[in-house]
């Protein structure tokens, strides 16, 4: 009963596609779900304000300057009284005017004011489809949170044959209803989690320290992507430039003693993340005033090891998260390597991720990461932005944790 009063906004585009529309709000509605719809002007050549209010029992909107409705339901209300949005058919052209954050009427108002998920179901010509343009458009798209349900592989209505097909309303209906039993089991379980991000600072005196050049970008956007699943979660993070998102819990430490520190403060939890790049050698001794010159100490510094928090949390016995993630930044047989402290630390994933290309890892937006399990699976992300390489791996600890879950139960 996942989807009983649920609250779903649909946006209907202008595609031979938008009749499919109307299935999937029959389906929907089978289902107890309260839809509210906007057609756009070009929907509007393909489906009537008529036959989807008949189904939706619900006024279908159209306008922007809508005088019967504006001062009552204006696009801000409407976006806040969904609990998810879904735009089918979403064209080339759909998609071009949200990857640049035009408002131009109702429908395309509504999505950029809207603070909650938003699907996008594309359809339109294979080479529509493939066009540079387009595919530039669905990584921008991708990058501001949208959430793709295909396109899928097949027969046109024009003709041709390839990439472009809209999803069945079956599929999206699918998707939907998944998308609402995580939603649900989430907020039941109320899982937590942690985070660690940036780097660390050892200090050899009162202003002189070791340390790396780790943001705390990948960490944060892992943390905010947990929040997003509604996953209450904390961000242990070393010093970092980062503006701290509000709704995030964020605890700043400077060295990696402080940090194992506050990760065992904030045990148990369910989930735990370490992205943080941990020195993982401090200083024996750390000189209560400034170094001198002239000092001849500086010729022989002392290290020992810091403590190994990621394997602190794999290996303890009491409080050891139901999910323990691990990131790992090597410049040479990346996958190799990883697959070793996977098995060393004993995580449930490692993250891998290559530091030797100055545009990629530490302290730049993107990165290009694998994720490899206990199996040794491994699941490649091209190039892409922290952020969504941040949302795929943490669907992928969710859906691990949900499965871990039923399998106890
Ligand atoms: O912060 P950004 O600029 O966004 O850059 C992101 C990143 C490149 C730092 C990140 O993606 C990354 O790779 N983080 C791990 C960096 C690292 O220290 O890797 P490692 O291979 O040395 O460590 C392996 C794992 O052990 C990591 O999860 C690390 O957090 C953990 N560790 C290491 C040493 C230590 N003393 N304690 C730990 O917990």
């Amino acid at each position: 009963m996942s989807l009983k009063n649920k609250k779903i906004l649909i946006v209907i585009g202008g595609g031979i596609s938008a009749y499919k529309a109307l299935d999937l709000i029959r389906l929907l509605k089978k289902n107890n779900v309260n839809i509210k719809t906007i057609l756009t002007k070009s929907g509007k050549e393909f489906v009537t304000p008529l036959s989807v209010t008949t189904l939706t029992k619900n006024k279908t909107f159209e306008d922007i300057f809508d005088k019967n409705s504006e001062a009552e339901i204006d696009h801000i209300s409407l976006s806040r009284w969904a609990d998810l949005i879904v735009v089918l058919p979403t064209t080339a052209n759909f998609m071009t005017k949200l990857s640049i954050g035009k408002a131009e009427d109702l429908a395309t108002t509504v999505l950029l004011a809207s603070d909650k998920d938003i699907l996008l179901v594309p359809a339109m010509n294979v080479r529509m489809w493939l066009h540079k343009a387009t595919q530039n458009n669905f990584r921008i798209l991708q990058d501001y949170g949208y959430i793709f349900i295909g396109p899928e592989k097949g027969e046109m209505a024009c003709g041709e044959y390839g990439e472009g097909k809209m999803s069945s309303p079956r599929q999206i209906y699918s998707y939907i209803k998944d998308y609402f039993d995580k939603k649900n089991l989430v907020i039941k379980k109320k899982f937590k989690a942690l985070v660690t991000t940036g780097p660390t600072r050892e200090y050899l005196d009162p202003v002189r320290y070791i340390s790396n050049e780790s943001s705390g970008k990948q960490g944060y956007e892992v943390a905010l992507a947990l929040r997003k699943l509604g996953i209450e979660t904390k961000l242990i993070s070393g010093p970092s430039n980062l503006i701290p998102f509000k709704d995030l819990k964020i605890k700043n430490i400077v060295s990696a003693k402080e940090m194992m520190c506050e990760v065992k403060k904030s045990l148990p939890v369910d989930i735990a993340v370490c992205t943080a790049a941990v020195s993982d050698f401090k200083p024996i001794y750390k000189s209560k005033n400034k170094i001198k010159k002239t000092d001849n100490r500086m010729n022989s510094i002392k290290f020992e090891k810091n403590p190994d928090i990621l394997e602190f949390l794999c290996k303890s016995n009491k409080d050891r998260p139901k999910i323990v993630v691990g990131f790992c930044a090597e410049t040479e047989k990346v996958i190799q390597n990883a697959k070793v402290k996977l098995r060393e630390k004993y995580c449930d994933l490692i993250v891998a991720n290559n530091v030797s290309n100055k545009n990629l890892g530490f302290n730049s937006d993107f990165n290009k990461v694998s994720i490899i399990d206990q199996t040794g699976k491994v699941i490649s992300i091209p190039k892409n932005k922290k952020s969504y390489i941040a949302n795929k791996i943490a669907n992928i600890i969710l859906d691990k944790l949900l499965i871990n879950d039923k399998s106890i139960n």
